[in-house]
Formats: C-alpha cells, structure tokens, sequence
C-alpha cells in the first residue's frame, strides 16, 4: 500500500474515532495512538504542543518516549512551525539549527501548526522518525487533512 493509499485509509478511521466526542485529552490521546499504530516502523514519537500565553508550548498527549514539557516560540522545529505558520519538513534534524532533541533516535522530524476557525494558532502535531529523510508531501497532505478534521472538533474544547 502506498503511502497516499494508507492516508486515504486512516482519515475516515479517525473522523469515526474523534465523531460526537468531547474528551480533549482523550480524544488527542487517541489520534496520537492512530497515527503511531498506521505507521509503527516510521512514526516513533507522535504528539501534541498546546499553545499557552501565546509564548510557550506545553506538552500535551503522545506516544513514544518521554519528550521536553516546554516549548519556547521559535525555538526548536515545533517552535518555528509556530512562528512561519506552516507544516516543516525536516530530513535530518541534526542540521536543523535549534533543533531540540528530546530523544538520540530521531533523525526527521515533521511538524504540522493547529489553527482554529479564527485563525489563531492553537498547538502543534509533532512526529518524528528513527530514518534520515523518511517525510514527504504525502505525509503533509495526508497529516495537514487529520488536522483539519481534529480542529474541527476540538477547538470547543481548548
Ligand atoms: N524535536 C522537537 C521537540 C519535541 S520532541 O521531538 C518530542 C523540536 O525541535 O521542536
């Protein structure tokens, strides 16, 4: 199966997970644990950064080993999705300037920013892989379309 093919796969699995429910910790908990199980071999760390005071990042559910609880804006690769406003691809994270290594297997990173129906910017997905260049735009496409779907239901709740 390809990788658009796993995508095209998993978007309704999650819209049917995260449908009528109110749960945030629950409910991202569980998204966390879709995409871990979609892609065990590549997706080794999955989770959320909540924004806080519009400055910080704060830890929120995830899968994998234990990671960093705060997050300044700008600062390492989740901190500058925030600050360019976009998904950021990164192929090896040790050339990444800033880059903040919560764990020695990570070796690509890619970061997607949360954006409620104003606009305003509400947190972070964050995945990281043990493989060198292992993000594409398929990952993007397939993962910016979870987003938007999860936005859907939680912003309510943050
Ligand atoms: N590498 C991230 C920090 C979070 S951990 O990967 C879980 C960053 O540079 O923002």
């Amino acid at each position: 199966m390809t990788r658009k093919e796993k995508y095209e796969q998993l978007i309704p699995q999650i819209a049917g997970l995260i449908k009528d429910e109110t749960n945030l910790v629950g409910i991202l908990a569980n998204v966390s644990a879709a995409l871990h199980e979609a892609f065990p071999e590549r997706f080794f760390w999955v989770g959320f950064y909540l924004q806080e005071n519009g400055k910080m990042l704060r830890l929120g559910p995830f899968q994998g080993s234990v990671a960093c609880y705060t997050i300044p804006y700008g600062k390492g690769v989740c901190g500058k999705a925030w600050e360019e406003g976009r998904t950021l691809i990164v192929p090896n994270v040790e050339t990444f300037p800033g880059h903040i290594a919560c764990s020695s297997r990570s070796r690509s990173e890619i970061v997607i920013p949360m954006y409620d129906s104003q606009r305003h910017f509400r947190g972070v997905l964050d995945i990281d892989s043990t493989r060198f260049d292992d993000f594409s735009t398929e990952d993007k496409d397939g993962l910016e379309h979870i987003i938007q779907l999860l936005m859907a239901q939680i912003e309510d709740l943050l």
